[in-house]
């Protein structure tokens, strides 16, 4: 029997990591696991609860706050469909400052190893790839195999402001650049499971690379792991 490969992608905002996850996901029959998403969830629950930062409310938020990934791709966050509302620029932010809090990210990182466990153990699954920022650090530090994609900062906020231009959304190109540059000084910066490449991870820098050529060179270096 083949045995279940977890797969971990980390980098910052842009480099292509959701997409290239989704599609591995896709064409391996793995499980598909947005951590960035379990963040943003928290980050919109926060906000509706007013941005407290004391302990209590923290750990309760990290605790109660139920999401649930549909296999459509859909996200809900307290029964809430939030797939789209968890995506704008405002929400990015508050994820990134959430996810500072180490309350939240013990929380965060046992319900992340859940999902896996319980694909393991259901078996309609060949593995699990998880994207994020302390996967291959801390989340699975003994993942199959651990990515860190990475690209240019300019092209990282040009693939990003024609993301959200596409959904409608109207913020400026400079505006995107400088709330990426923010965002991930915040997140390599924390204290806690900073945005870091593992010492076992395979960089991979996508600036110059398409969608389909990622792709390929990841699912090319899977196959050769036992
Ligand atoms: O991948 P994303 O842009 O959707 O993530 C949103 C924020 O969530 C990101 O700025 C930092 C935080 N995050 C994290 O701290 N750890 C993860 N594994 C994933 C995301």
């Amino acid at each position: 029997m083949m045995s279940f490969k977890i797969i971990a992608i980390d980098g910052p905002t842009g480099s292509g990591k959701s997409t290239i996850a989704r599609l591995l996901a896709k064409e391996k029959g793995f499980l598909y696991v947005d951590t960035g998403a379990m963040f943003r969830c928290l980050g919109y629950a926060w906000k509706k609860q007013g941005l407290c930062q004391n302990d209590e409310v923290l750990r309760k938020l990290g605790l109660d706050t139920k999401i649930v990934f549909e296999p459509d791709g859909r996200v809900y966050c307290n029964g809430e469909e939030v797939t789209e509302l968890i995506r704008g620029e405002d929400i990015s932010l508050l994820a990134s400052q959430i996810s500072k809090f180490p309350l939240i990210r013990q929380n965060m990182k046992a319900q992340q190893r859940q999902l896996v466990r319980e694909a393991e153990k259901i078996g309609n699954y060949h593995g699990a790839v998880l994207e994020g920022r302390d996967i291959g650090t801390i989340v699975f530090p003994d993942a199959s195999l651990k990515f860190f994609l990475d690209g240019n900062n300019k092209i990282r906020a040009q693939r990003r402001f024609e993301q959200l231009a596409a959904k409608g959304e109207s913020v400026s190109y400079e505006e995107i650049l400088n709330a990426l540059e923010t965002r991930d000084a915040q997140d390599r910066n924390r204290e806690i499971a900073p945005l870091l490449p593992a010492k076992d991870a395979i960089h991979v820098n996508s600036t110059n690379l398409t969608i389909p050529e990622v792709l390929s060179f990841l699912i090319s270096e899977i196959e050769q792991v036992r």
